[in-house]
């Protein structure tokens, strides 16, 4: 059950070693957190996360191993995660992986694993999930997007295209839920400093996790649908969707 506040008491993560994750459980931890299960692939990363988590006031902190790329066991992960939680009262998407966009480096099992574990995965999580939710008739599923699907880029076209992928999924979803109680909020990140981004040049408009993690709790609190971090690319992906694609080839990063 959420809070007074409508802060999330149980949380479900997909991506649970993740750096924003981690920050955005941090600062739920401060308000309501009470259970919380990571669902990912280094168990040993997420037990460091649960640690932290419980040394912080949280009182249940635990793992489930889950690889995206493995579709056979998608379903009973979100039964397995729902049935430890009792209630869901968030479950936040936030796996992903930049990976390559060089085509000698890609081939076919390269670019499903890409797809499976920005995209696909999670929309088959998301969907067993949301249907859990409505029979609860509460519930919220965040899904950290990114600009990168927005408008997507040479320099990252196959993680780009898996975003927009994910983020229409999560557009569609959010209008199959309207007016039953179950929420869907959008998260777009531009340039996040996180391990993900770790040697990489950073892009204008860059941010550290808690300054997506601080957007996601206010998001929350708004109730809002989406959440552009920082708030100015909103405004300029409005414009730079609207280059003619041999401008935007030439624009830096
Ligand atoms: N950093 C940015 O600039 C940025 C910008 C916009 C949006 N985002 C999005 O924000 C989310 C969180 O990213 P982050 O920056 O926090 O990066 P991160 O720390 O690298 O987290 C990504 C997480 O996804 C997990 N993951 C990847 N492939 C998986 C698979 N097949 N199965 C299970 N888990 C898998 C990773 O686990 P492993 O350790 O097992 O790989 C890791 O826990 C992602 O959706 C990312 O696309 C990031």
């Amino acid at each position: 059950m959420n809070d007074a506040t409508g802060m999330p008491q149980r949380v479900l993560v997909v991506g649970g070693s993740s750096d924003i994750a981690r920050q955005i459980l941090l600062l739920l931890a401060r308000r309501r957190l009470v259970h919380v299960v990571l669902c990912g692939r280094d168990l040993a990363a997420m037990e460091e996360v649960a640690g932290e988590l419980r040394r912080v006031g949280v009182s249940r902190a635990e793992c489930l191993s889950l690889d995206l790329t493995e579709p056979g066991g998608l379903g009973e992960l979100a039964e397995e995660a729902t049935e430890r939680l009792g209630e869901v009262d968030l479950a936040l998407f936030s796996a992903g992986e930049l990976g390559s966009a060089e085509l000698e480096e890609l081939d076919a099992a390269r670019v499903s694993q890409m797809v499976a574990s920005n995209f696909s995965g999670q929309a088959a999580i998301a969907l067993e999930l949301a249907k859990g939710l409505l029979r609860q008739g509460s519930g919220r599923l965040v899904f950290i997007s990114s600009v990168a699907g927005v408008r997507v880029r040479r320099a990252n076209f196959v993680y780009g295209a898996a975003k927009a992928g994910l983020d229409s999924f999560a557009i569609g979803l959010s209008e199959a839920l309207r007016g039953t109680g179950v929420g869907v909020m959008i998260v777009r990140p531009g340039f996040v400093r996180t391990k993900m981004t770790a040697g990489l040049p950073a892009a204008p408009f860059s941010v550290g996790p808690q300054e997506v993690a601080a957007a996601v709790l206010a998001g929350l609190e708004e109730g809002r649908e989406v959440v552009w971090v920082p708030a100015p690319l909103r405004l300029v992906f409005g414009l730079l969707r609207l280059l003619p694609q041999a401008l935007w080839r030439r624009l830096p990063g």
